[in-house]
Order: structure tokens, then sequence, then C-alpha cells
């Protein structure tokens, strides 16, 4: 991990600060790593710069979010060339249908992801749980053999995702609700590791 403070956009400075808090217990160093909803790259670009040298795919299913991260990219590319960080490659993805998504991850991040996928269905608890199951399904599947899942979401009593992810073959080793300094919005972290059984 870069440990000293470079500069970069403010925008990825403030973020990288929670994302080296969520990535904390990683135990060790993966070569493929994936954002799932990476929005406009934000989080994505704060991965590259913490977990350097690996490789980043940020994928999120939004063309114009896909956009946006490959814009902030280009602006960062210079810095990001000059201290040898990999440079993250953005793509249109969609972890519910499952297309164009990556495989072999050996370490999956996301943030706030599964809200957006839920959300529109919220008014047909079955059509939500159904879409939530797939999207877990999809992303323990891009997950390698022995792959990571951390995955941040905000809290609500109503949203406990352990089901859903050990339905997918993926271990909840802990499960922790914080707030990210700063902020008041109560958010949980669950860090998974896939079973060895998982297919
Ligand atoms: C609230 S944003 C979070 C962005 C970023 N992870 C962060 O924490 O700043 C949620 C993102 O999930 C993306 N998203 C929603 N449904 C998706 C899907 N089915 N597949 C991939 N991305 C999806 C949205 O387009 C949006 O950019």
């Amino acid at each position: 991990m870069i440990t000293f403070e470079s500069q970069f956009s403010p925008t990825v400075n403030s973020i990288k600060a929670q994302i080296a808090e969520d990535i904390r217990v990683l135990d060790f160093r993966p070569d493929t790593v994936a954002d799932f909803g990476c929005g406009d790259g934000r989080t994505t670009l704060a991965l590259s710069i913490l977990l350097h040298p690996a490789r980043l795919t940020g994928i999120d299913n939004d063309q114009n979010v896909n956009n946006a991260a490959n814009t902030q990219l280009s602006t960062l590319k210079p810095r990001l060339t000059e201290l040898n960080i990999p440079l993250p490659i953005f793509i249109v993805g969609d972890v519910v249908t499952g297309q164009d998504l990556p495989s072999e991850v050996e370490f999956g991040y996301s943030r706030r992801l599964l809200g957006n996928v839920w959300g529109p269905f919220c008014e047909n608890l079955a059509a939500a749980q159904q879409v939530l199951q797939k999207a877990i399904c999809n992303i323990s599947r891009s997950l390698s053999s022995k792959g990571w899942l951390i995955m941040v979401e905000e809290s609500a009593q109503h949203n406990d995702y352990t089901k859903y992810l050990e339905e997918a073959g993926l271990f909840v080793q802990e499960k922790t609700t914080f707030t990210y300094s700063g902020t008041v919005l109560p958010m949980t972290r669950y860090v998974c590791r896939k079973q060895p059984t998982a297919k």
C-alpha cells in the first residue's frame, strides 16, 4: 500500500481514507481487484492508489457514470503514471444480468451498490429479493475460488444482506456497523470470503 499522503484530487483524497479503513482487514496483496458499482470512479481510483500495483477494474451499468469515471481518470493519469500506479480500467457491466463482469477477481469491493440495485423494486418484496440474489450471486461468480469481497452498504433495520451473501457461497467473517469519520449515516461493512465449495 502507498502510505504517504500523495496529492491527488480532493475528491479522491477524501474517499481514500474511508476506503483504507474498509480494506484494512485484507491480509494479502491482491493482483486483480474489481470495484462493483463504481459510480464516477472515485472509489476505484482510491483503491488503485491503496492497493498498488494491483490491476483494478471499475464496473458500473450506467454509461454516463462510465464516461465520468474515464474523465476523472484522464485528469489523474499523469500523477498515477509518475507514481507507477497501474491505471484502472472502467467498464460498463451489470451485476444483475451478469453481463460483462470480470472473472477470477481476487478481491471485490463494493460500496453503496445494493441499495441502488433493489431500490427500484422496493414496492415489490419478491422482485427486490430476486434482484438482490442475482446481483450477489453474479458478484460471487466473478471472484476467484479464494476471493474476498468487502461490501459496504447503508445500514437500516430491514437491510441485512448476510443471508444473500451466504446463499451465494460467501462466508461473512465480519459484519460491522460504523460511520465514516465526519459523517452521520450508519453503514454496515461485510467482510466475506468465498467458500471453496461455491460455484
Ligand atoms: C450510490 S452509487 C455508489 C458509487 C460508488 N461505489 C461510491 O461509493 O461512491 C451506486 C452505483 O451503482 C450503480 N449500479 C446500480 N445498479 C447496478 C447494476 N445492476 N450493475 C452495476 N452497477 C450498478 C449505479 O449506476 C451507481 O453508479
